[in-house]
């Protein structure tokens, strides 16, 4: 439009304007009658609404697209095109449009999604949906006789359940900046909108923390693994690791914002915490205390550094580990506080993760210091410090404007008052805490566990950490438990998927474990259950395992080998 008006001010608009009217007339919809199909339509996740239309839009040369507000959508609009199918959009000013508008009676994520044989029109909730819309037009794209073309179709689509995560531990095997962002844009193409980054463990901090160098010096780096499944048969005395400086961190939280998702960074107390502890031993109960590799699977360089008076150490092996913060020492927490302090302002998340599971009690039950906290506070068990711990923790990140998820165990002892939690033992953490009035995530091993095999014969299956869950597992998981109420269920926020790096050492294992199961996991987190459907899924699957052809993904295969 803009250069119709400079025409227009030249006064020979109308020879134009005329020219191109006989051009539109001449360049009529070249799929007007095309008879679609049903896998025209595969989707995944399965859109609310979705009814077939006749024909078919052409992306041609001549294609608009105008898209206001949206040019970031439109952007990656453009970028799948060329990545799936290898086709410009050149945006042709007067073209044929697909044209993207806000429409503020849609919910923020939801969208409506018209194709004609003559346009493509989006609207969204916000910019999200816009969005999603193009995640949908991503997948109904197909190439017929050379043309790239989208098959008449009216979508009106809402997500089932608000929150809708992926987790990625960076810690046991370190995944590069670039190969972090590739995983969020796997995360984008299924409608996932919270990274859930567990970012510091036992085997590495993986964070830049200015006022703790050691941190990353020492801590994101360990001198050897253990070689095998645990307890391993040697150490491959290897080091390893690698850490993210803050503006790499920014640099991705930037990236996945383009991509509608939010960050939540974990910084996990009061256990898994070996790699602090062996960058700063203070924070131990036991500083003094060497650090132990069970079954005697310590690195050469380990066993040296321990002879030559170094006594903690970066953990080699997999597992849970006595040696956790001090919980009677307030420099401990003043550390803490000064980590969170550089690392709130990274993340726009109105959450921070700060773990809470798989926290071992005996130094703690034969710390001074942590008894003499419990004397004081009048805390009966250890059960008890570990609440007072995360309360703490609590109090100190609700100061900052921001409320903090935690692992099941932070019910033990005593809930901390704002805090939503994320079950993963099971279901009855999250269904006790949605009981008190507590904000839910559920994870359960069962059902969310991308460690976890994918066959019954392991045998024929890459490591894993063990258990079996195959993708129709995945699918048949329904985040509502039955025990609660309709009202207790508006608590449960939603779902996630969680994948633990022990035997994840690299992106391509990485792509195994996590596809095609997040796709079924997508749908749950996105489809309403009347709308779930085992049989079509699966169908669908097969259009969206054409996408991961397309862009060099490794996946699983099991779904689609089996005739049942
Ligand atoms: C967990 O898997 N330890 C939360
Ligand atoms: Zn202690």
């Amino acid at each position: 439009m803009k250069s119709f008006l400079k025409f227009k001010l030249l006064n020979i608009a109308w020879p134009i304007l005329f020219l191109g009217l006989v051009f539109s007339s001449c360049s009529s919809p070249k799929y007007p009658d095309r008879d679609n199909k049903d896998e025209d339509y595969y989707v995944v996740p399965q859109p609310a609404r979705l009814n077939p239309g006749t024909g078919a839009f052409l992306l041609s040369d001549d294609v608009a697209i105008q898209a206001g507000d949206f040019q970031k959508e439109a952007a990656f609009l453009r970028d799948y095109a060329k990545s799936d199918f290898q086709k410009d959009i050149k945006d042709f000013e007067d073209g044929k449009a697909i044209s993207f508008a806000l429409n503020s009676s849609l919910g923020e994520e939801a969208y409506e999604l018209k194709v004609t044989p003559e346009e493509i029109n989006i609207e969204g909730g916000s910019a999200k949906g816009i969005f999603y819309a193009v995640q949908s037009l991503r997948q109904l794209m197909l190439v017929e006789d050379g043309d790239l073309i989208v098959p008449a179709v009216e979508i009106s689509d809402t997500p089932r359940f608000a929150y809708r995560g992926t987790h990625l531990d960076v810690a046991r095997h370190f995944f590069e900046v670039d190969e972090v962002k590739s995983y969020l844009d796997i995360l984008a193409l299924h409608k996932i909108n919270t990274f859930h980054w567990h970012l510091t463990e036992d085997q590495g901090w993986r964070i830049e923390i200015k006022q703790y160098p050691k941190l990353t010096e020492i801590g994101a780096y360990r001198n050897g693994t253990i070689v095998g499944h645990k307890p391993g048969t040697s150490n491959d005395n290897e080091r390893t690791g690698g850490f993210y400086t803050q503006e790499q961190v920014k640099d991705i939280v930037a990236y996945a914002g383009e991509r509608h998702i939010t960050v939540i960074p974990e910084i996990e107390l009061p256990g898994h915490s070996s790699a602090a502890i062996a960058a700063y031993p203070y924070l131990s109960c036991f500083p003094e205390e060497k650090t132990e590799v069970p079954n005697d699977m310590m690195s050469e360089t380990s066993k040296e550094q321990q002879a030559e008076g170094r006594n903690k150490i970066v953990q080699e092996t997999w597992g849970i580990f006595d040696d956790v913060y001090c919980a009677g020492k307030d420099s401990t927490f003043t550390f803490l506080q000064n980590v969170l302090d550089e690392v709130i302002p990274l993340f726009p998340s109105e959450y921070v993760h700060i773990g809470g599971d798989e926290c071992p009690k005996a130094n703690w039950e034969r710390c001074p210091e942590c008894q003499q906290r419990m004397a004081q506070e009048g805390l009966k068990d250890e059960h008890e410090l570990q609440s007072y711990f995360i309360q703490r923790m609590e109090k100190y990140i609700n100061s900052k404007g921001k409320k903090i998820i935690g692992w099941d165990e932070i019910l033990e002892g005593g809930l901390a008052p704002n805090a939503t939690v994320m079950s993963w033992r099971g279901e009855e953490g999250g269904i006790e805490a949605a009981k008190q009035g507590h904000d839910v995530i559920m994870t359960p091993t069962d059902y969310c566990y991308f460690d976890y095999y994918q066959a019954q014969d392991k045998e024929e299956e890459p490591l894993a950490i063990g258990g079996y869950l195959p993708v129709e597992k995945v699918y048949s998981y329904e985040p509502l438990p039955e025990e609660l109420t309709s009202e207790q269920h508006e608590y449960i926020l939603g779902t996630q998927a969680n994948l633990w790096t022990e035997y994840i050492p690299d992106m391509e294992k990485l792509e195994y474990m996590l596809l095609p199961r997040l796709a079924a996991l997508a749908e749950v987190g996105w489809t309403k259950n009347t709308e779930k459907d085992w049989e079509g899924f699966k169908n669908r699957l097969s259009a969206l395992r054409a996408t991961y052809d397309e862009l060099g993904l490794n996946y699983a295969t099991h779904v689609f080998n089996k005739d049942e």
